[in-house]
């Protein structure tokens, strides 16, 4: 059982102006970065003493560097990652580590195929995209990866992916796809799989299983903003023997073993990926959160999130008028959805939960702008002419995080139901 969580966290009390008065302010914007945990901001006043440029010429330098460089075992042991054959690349996000990662495979082969799929958050298409050709599997009409398309593209380019860049939970819907089943398949066919689990981990156990089982993930990447740091530093850990051999997506100072005018000799991985100064407090802070995560339990949390999530799903589907984007009971899932009232749009929406009641939530695209199109059922030409016209398209989306409260979602719910009634 878990006991005032909303006191572990910095935010959970803040007032906010309203047109109705001062409020206290509900949090449900998680999944774009949630409320800062204070055991993360205890620890940095631990740090801050010691805080020097890093570099183990000293004592205090030397715990500074120990401290950052513990979070590598920190995380490997988080998501079961195997020290002897992965790397963990600190990063600046996962934008970054996906960009790093997409590098390496375009720098093996230009030539190769990329499969991901329509579910994904930009971050994990675009950098792909820009670089080889990349093939979407589709959706089925729940919102989940269509594993009959899956297994058709598959085979239709079967030799030539080389990768399958699957989210470890959407972003939009919470929905998880079956990215283990994916796993086993995608190594039947040669390939490796990245699982975007930066919305996955803070709320699921999530484990990479060991490298001789079938269903092994080759890469995961996630990072602290998203998991209660409120700041950057992020990882992507995988596979060692790959990720030494391609060069560095940025250059300069502390990637190399050796350089002269005439030969570089570049570190292995990590050194080669992490350029310029450590994010030491960053890096530490995610440590420290991730610690903090596995003392509260995420099986504890998970059931907690589970309880509010399916109360929201319960109330909401009593508001008039309110349309709910996939399959908003397909388990397992993270707790996020997302939503529409009829006859209003999404942005005047959450301004209105915003302004009016204090409800800080999320509205558009959410970065995941093919997944939403597809939820929303409109075709490409849609879209644009939306785009062109200004409108745009988009979704309402609550997020939940393990601080949030029953009340919290009955402030919600209690908005929406004010507001549908007032549309009708
Ligand atoms: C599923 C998913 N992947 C990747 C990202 C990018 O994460 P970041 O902005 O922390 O790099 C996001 C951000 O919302 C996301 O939701």
């Amino acid at each position: 059982m878990l006991f005032n969580l909303r006191d572990y966290f910095f935010g959970t009390d803040t007032l906010i102006n309203t047109h109705y008065g001062l409020t206290n302010r509900v949090y449900l914007n998680n999944a774009a970065t949630p409320l800062v945990s204070k055991p993360v901001i205890q620890e940095l006043y631990k740090i801050l003493p010691i805080y020097s440029y890093g570099i183990e010429s000293n004592a205090l330098s030397e715990e500074l560097a120990l401290k950052y460089n513990q979070v590598r075992d920190i995380v490997m042991n988080f998501i079961g990652a195997d020290s002897s054959l992965d790397t963990v690349i600190y990063t600046s996000n996962t934008t970054t580590a996906i960009n790093l990662l997409s590098q390496a495979y375009y720098e093996s082969d230009p030539n190769q195929i990329i499969l991901t799929t329509k579910m994904e958050h930009m971050a994990n298409y675009l950098p792909f995209r820009e670089k080889m050709k990349t093939v979407l599997v589709n959706l089925t009409s729940e919102g989940n990866v269509d594993m009959n398309d899956y297994t058709a593209k598959l085979e239709e380019y079967s030799g030539k992916i080389k990768l399958v860049a699957v989210t470890g939970a959407s972003n939009i819907t919470g929905i998880i796809p079956p990215f283990y089943d994916m796993a086993k398949m995608a190594h039947n066919h040669g390939a490796k799989i990245l699982v975007d689990a930066v919305q996955l981990v803070q709320h699921k156990a999530f484990s990479m299983k060991p490298h001789d089982d079938a269903s092994h993930i080759d890469f995961v990447t996630f990072d602290g903003h998203k998991f209660y740091t409120g700041q950057s530093g992020g990882v992507l850990v995988g596979d060692k023997a790959f990720l030494n051999q391609y060069k560095p997506l940025l250059y300069g100072g502390s990637i190399t073993e050796f350089v002269s005018s005439s030969q570089i000799i570049y570190k292995p991985s990590p050194g080669r990926y992490e350029p310029g100064y450590p994010d030491f407090l960053g890096i530490i802070s995610l440590g420290t959160s991730i610690r903090f995560i596995q003392e509260l339990g995420i099986k504890n949390i998970e059931e907690w999130e589970q309880g509010l999530y399916l109360y929201l799903i319960r109330r909401l589907s009593q508001i008039p008028n309110l349309i709910l984007y996939g399959d908003v009971y397909s388990n397992p899932r993270t707790p996020f959805v997302s939503f529409n009232l009829r006859g209003l749009s999404y942005r005047t929406l959450a301004q209105w939960l915003g302004y009016s009641y204090g409800i800080d939530i999320a509205s558009g695209l959410n970065g995941a702008n093919i997944y939403v199109q597809d939820l929303l059922g409109l075709t490409d030409e849609q879209a644009f002419s939306l785009y062109k016209s200004g409108e745009g398209c988009g979704i309402t989306r609550a997020s939940i995080g393990l601080f949030n409260s029953y009340t919290d979602i009955d402030r919600l719910v209690d908005a929406l139901f004010s507001i549908s009634s007032q549309l009708r």
